[in-house]
């Protein structure tokens, strides 16, 4: 959930994330600590999470934004093939047990996708220590 306050951050056109196609890689910070996270169309929605492994904490995607089966049915974990349902981020099958992907609220608007930050999970700072673009 957005922490209140908190301004979104756009991340791409709508039209740049193809339904089950590359997802959008982006940094974060979670907890402080340099993370990255993806966001993915899948059945007409555009979803977000860490790129976290549940089993270990290991970053998924086989190649750079490339996190679906062969089937595209689930986010796969390139490492050692835990699944995860794509519009819930909970584990189907693999080592991940009964875990979940940490998801992070996004949203379409205008045209374009927007990530709201929360409490745990902030906007990466640039080279000068400022937050990326927001939306006017
Ligand atoms: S690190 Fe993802 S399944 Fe082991």
């Amino acid at each position: 959930m957005a922490e209140a306050g908190s301004r979104p951050v756009r991340l791409c056109a709508s039209a740049e994330l193809a339904e089950k196609g590359r997802a959008l890689l982006f940094d974060v910070l979670q907890w402080r600590e340099p993370a990255r996270a993806f966001a993915l169309r899948f059945e007409g929605r555009v979803v977000a999470y860490l790129n976290r492994c549940v089993h270990v904490p290991a970053e998924m995607d086989w190649q750079p934004g490339e996190f679906l089966d062969s089937r595209q049915e689930f986010i796969l974990c390139a490492t050692h093939g835990a699944e995860y349902e794509p519009l819930t981020g909970r584990c189907a099958g693999g080592p991940c047990g009964r875990g979940s992907l940490t998801a992070l609220d996004v949203r379409e608007q205008g045209g374009a996708v927007y990530w709201y930050p929360s409490r745990d999970t902030r906007p990466a700072l640039d080279d000068e220590g400022s937050a990326p673009e927001s939306p006017p």
